[in-house]
């Protein structure tokens, strides 16, 4: 099963796995890190900008989960434009190395191989970072999708659209359709690092870490993974029931072993 770490709260969460990614780097200059978007991820971002400066990053590559489609790439709230200002520029990456799906509607049908060559062609993904949506997806797989999903076009349920809202001007403005990577693809990165807080998230943590294997719950597909990382806080922890076994494992793991 999935390693669980539960931290005290969301920046602690971000230096936890900043630090992860700081030792890849370190181990591999040209290392391959997944992305993810949304407000998870931004702890781990902050935290890099401390824990990387000084490093060379220029060789550092990059593969973002998933894209709007239809959204013009230049609109602040694209994938590529919060890849750009989240991640590219302020850790110094060289942004030709750092890869997100294209999701224009002219040759979308496309889109989802062409981007699975890519990952494959790079070697694959060292380090995914995943964040979980309230209905259990991570990147877009939403309820139902296959775990031998690859990268492709899916339609956004009612609620993330509804959860994404707050990052549009209005409900309406947010697009039905994503291109994402798919579970199959995910799986394949080397080393998975699932986050999540807030009680929002209790549940479907709970689910995806300790109920059964469902393409109902996209995020149980982790459990098929032999290296996988859930960090999470207090709030977010608050429907496991291993919870204290959990926090007893971590404190007596050798800090060698990093997560
Ligand atoms: C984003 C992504 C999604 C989000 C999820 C949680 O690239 O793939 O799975 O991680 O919707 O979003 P936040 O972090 O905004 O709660």
């Amino acid at each position: 099963m999935a390693e669980v770490v539960i931290v005290e709260n969301s920046q602690a969460a971000g230096e936890l796995v900043a630090a992860e990614i700081a030792r890849l780097i370190a181990r591999r200059s040209d290392a391959v890190l997944g992305l993810a978007t949304g407000s998870t991820p931004l702890p781990v971002y902050a935290a890099l900008r401390e824990q990387l400066a000084g490093t060379d990053v220029s060789r550092v590559r990059g593969f973002a989960l998933d894209e709007y489609v239809g959204l013009d790439p230049a609109h602040p709230e694209s994938y590529r434009s919060v890849i750009t200002r989240e991640v590219v520029e302020p850790l110094g990456l060289t942004p030709s190395l750092v890869h997100v799906p294209d999701g224009a509607e002219a040759g979308i049908e496309h889109a989802g191989a062409e981007y699975d060559a890519r990952i494959h062609a790079a070697g694959g993904v060292d380090l995914q970072l995943l964040g979980i949506g309230t209905d259990g997806h991570i990147g877009f797989n939403e309820p139902g999708s296959s775990f031998a999903s690859r990268t492709r076009v899916k339609t956004l349920t009612e609620q993330t659209r509804e959860d994404n809202a707050r990052f549009f001007d209005s409900l309406e403005q947010v697009p039905r359709h994503c291109i994402t990577q798919g579970l199959g693809t995910i799986l394949e990165a080397r080393h998975l690092v699932l986050l999540a807080y807030g009680e929002g998230k209790a549940q479907a943590i709970a689910d995806a870490v300790e109920g059964p294997l469902s393409a109902f719950m996209p995020a149980s597909a982790i459990q098929l993974h032999p290296h996988a990382t859930v960090v999470v806080d207090e709030a977010a922890a608050s429907k496991l029931k291993l919870a204290g076994y959990y926090r007893y494992t971590f404190a007596n793991k050798p800090a060698w072993q990093g997560i």
